[in-house]
């Protein structure tokens, strides 16, 4: 989506002109300077066919404009707006308009009293952007006629150049989500651990603030990252461990370290997983097992396209959690890169193990200053907050404090999740020196447990994403399926480090 800006009065032509307004007391009013319009527009709010409600979307046909169509656009009423709600009023104009194909818009942006322009600006183009998205490209037999037309080009009315720098930034951001999106719906057979790897170098690629290490299973056997490997045993493809470095302030030596959880496919190994019913913690769901590798690629790729002043690290531990005659048995030890062992009782909390490893690597070697973790690790966080907020564990308040800060700045919400330390005695085991699953009670809280074992005292936190990440059901901006949930999130809390 480019967006462009252009005076209301001398505007292009275009597919649709928007116009916002406010639900009036009596009738809609406009949220936005158009007066030229007035005549015009003045039956259709009168007939009160249209009240302004949030989302809201009347379309009306024009001769006399230099746009064939016009989109009355309800924002709600003005004194409850918010960014969330003219992200959602704007999501539902472009679903609103997807039937009529539309390319390019002049948009006539709100004027909000109780917010900042760039507030504005931020949740009228995110709405734009992250409803401009499907997931198309496995249907070989749609019809071209059928396929989803996204909007290409958007021209912010009476707008300046900040402005449209604001636009421009969320449409790279979007860009990060779209990425994180497609890799989740892409085949599991095609998003391997090998395929990361290489999206991992053509990231780094030809930008010399980028590096991409990819270990592949000699180096990682070299490395004694015996957990990632235990995991990788019933499955034919190679793990991989892949270290994609960005150095946007090489004057500092703070880093912050992104670990991913990146199994491919999880199919619970010997603990197989049903296939019945078909939803969003049976097997079928569980391509989306890569969602943390994702968003923390895409992440280091954003925030090198935004140019962010920062160092970043993305860590990937990648594998198949796969069924066979190889694969890993419950009730076995395996010793993981710091020399833990650890008592698999059950195969399918398979990500705790790949991530111990990666945490163990990353404390070791990366010097991290902080580390976030982001992995769809357990059906318990589910069951504890439901598919509205991910489940945020750690070890340090101010970390945890910022990153809750950015999940309410962009609607990507975390919920502190405690971490009595009375639950760490779930995880002890009687043949190793812990065991890899604590049982039911507070399972979200014993698996964070878990990997706290392999941090050390370095700040740490994890971002529990597994309900978030594979939607049943399209709702707001977010498509049915991948969401890309956590990268939005990444982003800010990185941005709010550079301006403290
Ligand atoms: N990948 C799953 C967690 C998951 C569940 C992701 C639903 C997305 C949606 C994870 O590896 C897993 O299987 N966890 C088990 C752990 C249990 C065996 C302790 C779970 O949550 O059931
Ligand atoms: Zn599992
Ligand atoms: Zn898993």
């Amino acid at each position: 989506m480019h967006f462009t800006t252009e005076s209301f009065q001398k505007r292009s032509e275009a597919d649709l002109l928007v116009l916002p307004f406010w639900s009036g007391k009596k009738s809609a009013e406009p949220a936005a300077e158009f007066s030229s319009l007035k005549g015009e527009i003045a039956a259709a709010v009168k007939s009160k066919d249209f009240l302004g409600k949030e989302g809201e979307v009347t379309l009306l046909y024009s001769t006399k404009q230099p746009e064939p169509r016009i989109a009355l656009l309800g924002l709600g009423e003005r004194e409850k707006v918010t960014k969330e709600k003219l992200r959602r009023a704007y999501a539902s104009l472009v679903k609103g308009c997807r039937k009529q194909k539309v390319k390019a818009l002049n948009l006539a942006v709100p004027d909000v009293e109780s917010m900042s322009k760039g507030e504005v600006i931020q949740g009228v183009s995110e709405g734009l952007l992250l409803a401009n998205y499907a997931f198309e490209r496995l249907k070989t037999q749609l019809p071209e006629e059928d396929r989803a037309v996204f909007i290409s080009k958007v021209a912010l009315l009476g707008q300046d150049a900040k402005a449209l720098a604001i636009a421009k930034k969320h449409a790279t951001i979007a860009e990060g989500v779209y990425f994180v999106r497609n890799l989740v719906n892409g085949n599991a057979d095609e998003i391997t651990p090998q395929r990361l790897g290489q999206i991992a170098q053509e990231i780094a690629k030809g930008n010399p603030k980028l590096k991409a290490t990819v270990f592949d299973k000699k180096r990682i056997i070299k490395e004694k990252m015996g957990l990632l490997l235990a995991v990788n045993r019933g499955s034919n493809l190679d793990p991989a461990f892949i270290i994609l470095e960005y150095a946007g302030d090489p004057k500092s030596k703070d880093r912050t370290v992104l670990v991913g959880k990146g199994v491919t496919y999880d199919t619970g190994g010997l603990s197989l997983k049903p296939v019945h019913p078909p939803g969003a913690s049976t097997m079928g769901a569980m391509k989306c097992d890569m969602a943390g590798a994702a968003i923390v690629l895409g992440a280091v790729q954003t925030a090198a396209r935004l140019g962010l002043k920062v160092n970043l690290t993305a860590v990937v531990p990648t594998t198949e959690n796969s069924i066979g005659s190889r694969s890993y048995k419950p009730g076995d030890v395996y010793v993981g890169y710091d020399g833990k062992s650890v008592e698999v009782v059950d195969p399918d909390a398979e990500g705790r193990l790949i991530l111990a490893d990666a945490l163990a690597y990353a404390v070791r070697n990366l010097k991290p200053s902080r580390i976030i973790d982001l992995a769809t690790l357990t059906g318990s966080i589910e069951i504890a907050l439901g598919n509205e907020a991910a489940g945020l564990f750690s070890n340090d308040d101010a970390l945890a404090d910022a990153l809750l800060h950015a999940g309410t700045e962009t609607y990507e919400r975390l919920w502190r999740m405690p971490m009595f330390e009375e639950y760490r005695d779930q995880i002890k085991s009687e043949i190793a020196d812990i065991k890899n699953v604590g049982g039911r009670p507070a399972g979200a809280t014993t698996a964070a447990y878990f990997l706290k074992e392999f941090v050390g005292d370095t700040p740490w936190a994890h971002c529990d994403i597994a309900a978030v990440s594979f939607l049943g059901e399209a709702r707001r901006y977010h498509p049915k399926h991948g969401s890309g949930i956590g990268l939005r999130l990444l982003i800010a809390f990185l941005e709010h480090r550079i301006e403290a």
